[in-house]
C-alpha cells in the first residue's frame, strides 16, 4: 500500500536499501528472485507499507523541572514496536543559550542510542541576533525546520516581534516555521485566575487554554507568515476553529500546513473532567494534560479533525510524544494544574490508532500511509529515501496485519511510562514485522534491534515549498 494505491507486489531489499518492487513471481535479470534471496518474509494477506515517520517527538525534553521520561533509547525502541522507523525530534535552544550549543547537546543525547533513524527540528527559544544568525546555518546541519512558541512565557516563548524576525529568516532560507500557536500571555492570566479561585484540578488546564487562544494565535501566525513570506506549519492543532484558519489560508494559496495528533482525534476534555481513580482521585486527569489541550467532545472538534484529515485541510499526523510518569513527574502538579508537566506519550501507538480510522471508515488505507509516512517525508525533506517503497529508498518497511489485534495498556507498552493515555483501547490490526534500513527489528512478538541501529538523518528543504 502506498499513498497513491495498492496492489500485489514483492519488495526486494538488498542491504539497507529497497532495490526492486516486483510483480509476484517476476524474474529479475533472468533469475528467479524468490529462489535466490536469503530471507523471505511472507506477507500474504497483510499490508506492506513504508515505515512510519513521526515528525514530532520530544525524547528527554526538559519541561517544568523534570524531563520527558523516554530517552532516545527507550522512545525509539517503542516507536519501532509500533511500526515507526523514523522520528524527527526537537533539539532545544533555551533562552540564554546558543542555538549551536542546544543542537550539540541533543546530538549528544541521541547519538548511538537510537533504535531507528532520527532527525531534528530546532526549537528556537530565544530569538535574538545571535540565534537568527545561527538559524541561517541550520540547513547545513541537515535541519530544515524550526519551532517557535507563542505559548509558555518565561520558558520557550517568542513575542510577535521575535516571531516576525524569525519568519523573515524562514522566508529567506526556506526553513519551515513550525508554530506552537496558543496565546501564552493570555492563557497564563486565565490560569492564574482559575488557581486563585481554587480551581486547581487538571481539568482547568483545558479551561485556561481555551480554543479562542488557539484560533487567535493560529490566525496571527498565518498573517505574520503571509506578510514575511515564511512557509508555516502549525503543530498539534486541536481546535476546529484553528483548522478553519488553516483551511482558509490554504484556500488563499498560501504555504500554510497543519499537523494534528491522535489525542485530538480520539480523546476529549471530558476525559479529564471524568478522570478518577482509586490511586489518584481527581488527579487522574493529569494523564491527559497536554498543550494544545484536549477539546470538549460537545463541540465536535474530534469529528471536524477527522474530516480535515480526509479533505487535506490538515496534512499529517504526528504524536507530539512527550511522556511523563504520574509518579514523580505529573504529580509535581498535584496541588496546582499549572505545575503538571505537559505531554502525552503515543509514539508506539500512532500507526495503530490511525489504522483504526481506516477500520471505522474515516480515512482510506492510502490516506493512512500518506498521513503517517509519505507526507511527513515530503514535508520535512526526507522523501525518496523515506516515506515510499521504491527502488533506492531505505529498507524501512512494515508488515501490518489487518486481521491481528492490539490491546493498548501500560502493562504491555514499551514506552517508559507508568500509565497510558490509551489504556483499554482495542485496535483491529497489528504491527507484525518492522524492517529498519534492511534489518528486521521487530518480528512478531520479538525485538531484534539494538541501540545505535538508528542513524542521524540530514534533511533537505520541504518538498511543498514553491
Ligand atoms: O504538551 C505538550 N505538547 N508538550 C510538549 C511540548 C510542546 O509544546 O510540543
Ligand atoms: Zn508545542
Ligand atoms: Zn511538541
Amino acid at each position: 500500500v502506498s499513498a497513491t494505491g495498492r496492489g500485489d507486489a514483492d519488495v526486494l531489499i538488498d542491504g539497507e536499501r529497497i532495490v526492486a518492487v516486483l510483480a509476484p513471481g517476476s524474474e529479475l535479470l533472468g533469475t528467479d528472485v524468490a529462489a535466490s534471496v536469503d530471507t523471505v518474509i511472507d506477507a500474504t494477506g497483510k499490508y506492506v507499507i513504508p515505515g512510519g515517520i513521526d515528525a514530532h517527538t520530544h525524547m528527554e525534553l526538559p519541561f517544568g523541572g523534570t524531563s520527558a521520561s523516554d530517552t532516545f533509547e527507550t522512545g525509539t525502541r517503542a516507536a519501532a514496536w509500533g511500526g515507526t522507523t523514523s522520528i524527527i525530534d526537537f533539539a532545544v535552544q533555551r533562552y540564554g543559550e546558543r542555538v549551536q550549543d542546544g543542537l550539540a547537546a541533543w546530538h549528544e543525547k541521541a547519538r548511538g542510542n537510537c533504535a531507528i533513524d532520527y532527525g531534528f527540528h530546532q526549537i528556537v527559544g530565544g530569538v535574538d541576533d545571535d540565534s537568527l544568525a545561527a538559524m541561517r546555518g541550520l540547513l547545513d546541519e541537515g535541519i530544515s525546520s524550526f519551532k517557535l512558541f507563542m505559548a509558555y512565557p518565561g520558558v520557550f516563548y517568542s513575542d510577535d516581534a521575535q516571531v516576525l524576525k524569525a519568519m523573515q529568516v524562514s522566508a529567506e532560507t526556506g526553513l519551515l516555521t513550525m508554530m506552537h500557536a496558543e496565546n501564552g500571555p493570555a492563557i497564563d492570566v486565565l490560569a492564574a485566575q482559575l488557581a486563585e479561585a481554587g480551581k486547581k484540578a487538571p481539568y482547568y488546564h483545558g479551561i485556561a487554554r481555551a480554543w479562542q487562544m488557539e484560533e487567535e494565535a493560529t490566525h496571527r501566525a498565518i498573517m505574520l507568515a503571509n506578510l514575511t513570506g515564511a512557509p508555516l506549519y502549525t503543530v498539534h492543532v486541536s481546535a476546529k476553529q484553528a483548522v478553519d484558519q488553516i483551511a482558509w489560508a490554504r484556500d488563499q494559496g498560501w504555504n500554510v500546513f497543519g499537523e494534528t495528533c491522535p489525542q485530538y482525534l480520539y480523546l476529549s476534555l471530558e476525559e479529564q473532567l471524568g478522570g478518577f481513580s482509586e490511586e489518584w482521585g481527581q488527579f487522574e486527569g493529569a494523564k491527559w494534560v497536554c498543550s494544545t489541550p484536549l477539546r470538549s467532545s460537545k463541540d465536535g472538534h474530534q469529528h471536524h479533525m477527522w474530516q480535515a484529515l480526509r479533505t487535506n485541510d490538515i496534512q499529517m499526523v504526528s504524536t507530539d510524544h512527550c511522556p511523563f510518569c504520574m509518579k514523580g513527574q505529573k504529580d509535581l502538579g498535584l496541588d496546582d494544574f499549572r505545575a503538571i508537566p505537559n505531554g502525552i506519550g503515543s509514539v508506539e501507538h500512532r500507526m495503530d490508532l490511525m489504522y483504526q480510522g481506516v477500520v471505522t471508515g474515516k480515512i482510506t488505507l492510502e490516506r493512512w500511509v500518506e498521513l503517517t509516512s509519505t507526507t511527513p517525508a515530503r514535508m520535512f525533506g526526507l522523501y525518496g529515501r523515506k516515506g515510499v517503497i521504491q527502488p533506492g529508498a531505505d529498507g524501512d518497511v512494515v508488515v501490518y496485519d489487518p486481521h491481528g489485534h492490539t490491546s493498548i495498556s501500560a502493562a504491555t507498552h514499551h514506552m517508559n511510562m507508568d500509565h497510558s493515555a490509551w489504556e483499554g483501547y482495542e485496535i483491529d490490526g497489528h504491527v507484525d514485522t518492522v524492517i529498519s534500513r534492511g534489518k528486521v527489528v521487530v518480528d512478531g512478538g520479538k525485538y531484534l534491534g539494538s541501540k545505535g541501529d538508528g542513524h542521524y538523518l540530514k534533511r533537505g528543504l520541504s518538498q511543498y515549498l514553491i
